[in-house]
């Protein structure tokens, strides 16, 4: 993927930068961010908007896969919007510099505080999950006499094939207004009457890490029905159409992502088509990538300590990380392809499986890697397609300290986020002394 290559040391490097140098410099377990390929990707996205003519489209990076400030920041240099599911990501982005009318607001549980915070932020608009923050949002713009762009996320009862944990469109989803039985019909309807939100449109996510484009054409089908039901019946006219994120990436070599072109396409095409059917005009075209942005651009380097070979059975590698830097394996069976970074170039010809430090059975970063004979303790092992949900899900399981993050291009390499020493883990604890209840 990307800039990531074999040297003519036969170590592997990411973008110009050998990894054995990156992991001498910033220690491992090390999350390294290939920012060329970031930004490849952006392009790719925006090129395959900007072939269909006259569209208004938009792109918000779901900032849950991965925020920084810095990553915030390349987000915002490269002109594109950014979704927000927090508080924590909210702050973030506004600490980041990110322009607040360019922020979208999500989630299925906003506290007050939070819808406050975005509020005073003036933030770009609100996507409204449930009939109880309708309410609130209507009554907090009221007392504030302020107006907020919102859009309603609706869940359009399509199950995207993918794990079910990451599944959201199906109608027993805990997001959003269902299609299929009125709810989403009554919301729009109270939205329209709610005097301090500008409902601009609709909102669906169906899921994540999508190979398929029936998923997505079949949802874009049932909302754009539905919004000429809501034209002819509420005189409601659809400003936008959002339809989330979910973009599947490559994560091994059996992967077969489909191409961006082929996404934008299909989306763009399908409302096309159900515009022309119901004679409505086109609405904007709004999506939300997170994993396709930033999911292969990142590589997660370790050091593999211990080994355990079960003859006959399976053998083991330990590495210096695991679930507390990367759950995805334990928690989505989610599949990772990694090689010998210090000895790229060996034929990779055993099947070792790769085991995190965590006091956990399930701590299996992969099940069955396949790594040159030789490649044990000290040798340096790089797993592929860490970018997404990664960091951003990490943990201090084990009170073992979040890893450093480093972006690399053109031959640099810069610290992004500094990796976490043994005080930021007790930071927040007060001790036995200091609690009064405590006799
Ligand atoms: N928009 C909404 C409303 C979402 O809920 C999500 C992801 C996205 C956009 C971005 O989706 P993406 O393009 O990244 O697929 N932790 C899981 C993924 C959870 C995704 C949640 N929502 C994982 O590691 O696979």
């Amino acid at each position: 993927f990307g800039t990531q290559m074999i040297n003519d040391r036969g170590h592997l490097s990411i973008g110009g930068v050998d990894t054995t140098d990156l992991a001498e410099e910033f220690g491992t377990p090390l999350y390294v961010y290939d920012t060329a390929l970031i930004k490849n990707k952006i392009d790719e996205f925006k090129h395959a908007f900007r072939r269909h003519d006259g569209l208004n489209w938009q792109i918000a990076y779901a900032s849950k896969a991965f925020s920084t400030i810095a990553m915030i920041q390349l987000i915002e240099e490269q002109d594109l919007l950014l979704d927000v599911v927090s508080g924590g990501e909210l702050y973030t982005a506004l600490k980041a510099g990110m322009a607040p009318k360019r922020i979208h607001f999500h989630g299925n549980n906003k506290s007050d505080a939070e819808l406050a915070m975005a509020l005073d932020a003036k933030i770009g608009a609100v996507i409204v999950d449930n009939f109880f923050e309708l309410e609130r949002l209507e009554s907090m713009c009221a007392a504030r006499k302020q107006t907020v762009a919102v859009l309603l996320r609706v869940t359009p009862g399509i199950e995207a094939h993918t794990h079910e944990f990451i599944m959201t469109g199906q109608d027993a989803s805990k997001f959003g207004f269902n299609l299929g039985n009125g709810m989403a019909d009554r919301a729009v309807k109270q939205a329209l009457q709610a005097p301090h939100l500008d409902l601009k449109g609709i909102h669906s996510h169906i899921g994540s890490q999508i190979f398929e484009r029936d998923g997505f054409a079949g949802a874009i089908r049932l909302m754009m029905e539905h919004a000429y039901k809501w034209t002819r019946d509420l005189a409601f006219h659809l400003e936008v159409l959002n339809v989330g994120g979910g973009f599947g990436i490559r994560y091994t070599q059996d992967d077969q992502p489909l191409a961006i072109e082929d996404y934008i396409d299909t989306i763009v095409n399908t409302a096309a088509e159900e515009c022309t059917r119901y004679r409505l005009k086109m609405p904007a075209i709004w999506i939300e990538p997170g994993r396709s942005l930033v999911g292969e651009a990142g590589t997660t380097l370790y050091t593999a300590g211990a080994s355990k070979d079960i003859i006959g059975v399976r053998k083991y590698l330990a590495v210096d990380g695991g679930m507390s830097d990367n759950i995805r394996p334990s928690l989505y069976q989610a599949q990772y392809w990694a090689i010998c970074a210090n000895k790229a170039a060996d034929p990779a010809d055993t099947h070792v499986s790769i085991a995190g430090k965590c006091c956990e059975s399930g701590d299996i970063l992969i099940k069955d890697a396949v790594l040159p004979k030789n490649c044990g303790a000290g040798d340096l092992i790089a797993v592929f397609s860490t970018g997404a949900y990664g960091y951003s899900m990490a943990s201090h399981y084990n009170r073992l300290v979040n890893p450093a993050v480093v972006f690399v291009e053109s031959g640099n390499a810069t610290l992004a986020v500094r990796r976490e020493t043994y005080e930021d883990l007790i930071r927040q604890d007060i001790p036995l002394k200091n609690l009064s209840c405590y006799k």
